[in-house]
């Protein structure tokens, strides 16, 4: 053994001497990612025992059928759950940080509905709330804006932060498949649940998205802030025109600041390759941060999967026993901005007749929404437009698209999804 070596085994041994009383953790839920976060810790604990002074250990495991949330509170220092659901989770999560326990959760919906409470409460007693698993799996997301970017000013977030979407999605591109065939091979793969509303709606993004943006600009954003639409109604056919215009698409969610308010809201949207979320396939997450201090980051890795989450949840309970905590501070008022500025696809199938792209056109002209480019496609009964405009008001490029479905020579209802134009090259 070298002398550098025997040093850093001296280091190690007599930390190791010097550790603590246990820090018990109380698991509510022991299913995917209760399990692995229970077989993680086993392997982990000595390690992590060096490192913090303290060995973690279960204390006690809340499921259905077993244990009792009160004893299990008492003999605790830290609650981590992995149960899922409002209630009642809500109650044990108030009542452990109330009582001064350290909170850790995986536990999107709960954060997203009630987080200033439970803020709140975090504050006051001063213990950690800790939901790293909530957003984008292991993708340390909440970490890196809370303390590495804690003095950069975010001026936007871009997120893929579903992956059962992006799956379906990046399987539609590359074999051509329907929405249907893709979403069944998502599930046979188990990357979709039998059930896949939550995923497909876009609810799950949003909301992840409203904890994002929580986070990002310290404002008060609930999932109610935040309108989502799904992937349902892509067509292999918008995916294919589009590629041949350089554009791939995703399910993004987006917060950002506009004029002195926020936008946040989760669609589909087709991106340049030149943004750094083109290239995140199959069940991956990524998270965009731009700030005018940092330009860009992005960080990117696996979504789900029940050995990730667990690590992510480890991570915030390692946080946890080394305090001093990092609490968010309380959050202010800004305006939500509903109609905002995008670039938008607009697909539309029309009768092969002459004039017929004037028309569209004029329409669009008259809602002051400008063609940035365009190709027909097909002929005769299968005539097609394929268009993408430049960013305009959402709320001027729906009433253009209203009154285009109008024309008699519009043969179905025209289908829009947004572009986001940035490349960051
Ligand atoms: N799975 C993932 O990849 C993943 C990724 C990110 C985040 N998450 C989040 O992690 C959480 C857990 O997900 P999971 O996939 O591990 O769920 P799961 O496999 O369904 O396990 C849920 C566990 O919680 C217990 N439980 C549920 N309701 C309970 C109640 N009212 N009282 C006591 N115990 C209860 C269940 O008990 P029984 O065993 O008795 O049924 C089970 O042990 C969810 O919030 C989920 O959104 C999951």
């Amino acid at each position: 053994m070298s002398s550098t070596s025997k040093a850093s085994e001296r280091t190690r041994q007599s930390r190791a001497l010097t550790v603590g009383p246990p820090f018990r953790i109380g698991l509510l839920g022991r299913g995917t990612v209760g399990s692995a976060f229970h077989a993680l810790l086993e392997q982990r604990a000595d390690a992590i025992a060096v490192e913090a002074g303290r060995r973690p250990e279960i204390s006690g495991v809340l499921t259905r059928s077993q244990g009792d949330f009160d004893d299990i509170l008492e003999r605790s220092d830290a609650i981590v759950e992995v149960m899922g659901g409002i209630e009642p989770t809500l109650g044990y999560a108030m009542r452990a940080l109330q009582s001064g326990k350290h909170f850790v959760t995986a536990n999107k919906q709960l954060l997203s509905q009630h987080g200033e409470e439970l803020y709140a409460a975090a504050a006051q007693s001063g213990a950690q709330l800790g939901f790293e698993a909530a957003v984008a799996g292991v993708v340390p997301a909440i970490r890196v804006m809370r303390e590495s970017l804690a003095a950069a000013h975010i001026e936007r977030v871009h997120g893929i932060v579903n992956g059962t979407t992006n799956f379906i999605l990046t399987a539609m591109a590359r074999t051509g498949a329907s929405y249907d065939d893709a979403l069944r091979e998502a599930q046979q793969l188990g990357f979709a649940e039998a059930d896949p509303t939550e995923d497909v709606t876009g609810k799950d993004a949003a909301a992840k998205m409203a904890i994002l943006a929580r986070l990002a600009f310290g404002a008060q954003v609930g999932l109610a802030d935040v309108p989502y639409e799904g992937i349902e109604h892509v067509t292999a056919d918008d995916i294919a025109y589009a590629r041949d215009l350089g554009l791939s698409l995703k399910l993004i969610g987006t917060a950002e600041r506009i004029d002195g308010g926020i936008a946040v809201g989760v669609y589909p949207a087709f991106l340049y390759g030149g943004h750094p979320l083109a290239p995140v396939s199959g069940s991956f997450n990524a998270v965009t941060i731009e700030s005018p201090a940092i330009t860009e980051i992005t960080l990117s890795g696996p979504g789900a999967g029940g050995s990730q989450t667990a690590s992510a949840v480890l991570g915030d309970v390692v946080a946890a026993m080394s305090p001093p905590a990092v609490q968010a501070p309380p959050a202010v008022e800004l305006p939500i901005v509903k109609d905002v500025e995008s670039a938008f696809y607009l697909y539309v199938e029309v009768a092969d007749r002459p004039l017929v792209l004037s028309k569209v056109a004029e329409i669009l002209g008259m809602q002051g929404v400008s063609i940035k480019s365009v190709v027909q496609r097909g002929a005769g009964d299968d005539a097609r437009l394929v268009m993408v405009m430049h960013p305009v008001l959402e709320s001027k490029f729906r009433a253009a698209v209203d009154l285009i479905e109008r024309l008699d020579l519009v043969r179905s209802k025209p289908r829009a999804i947004r572009v986001i134009e940035e490349v960051f090259e």
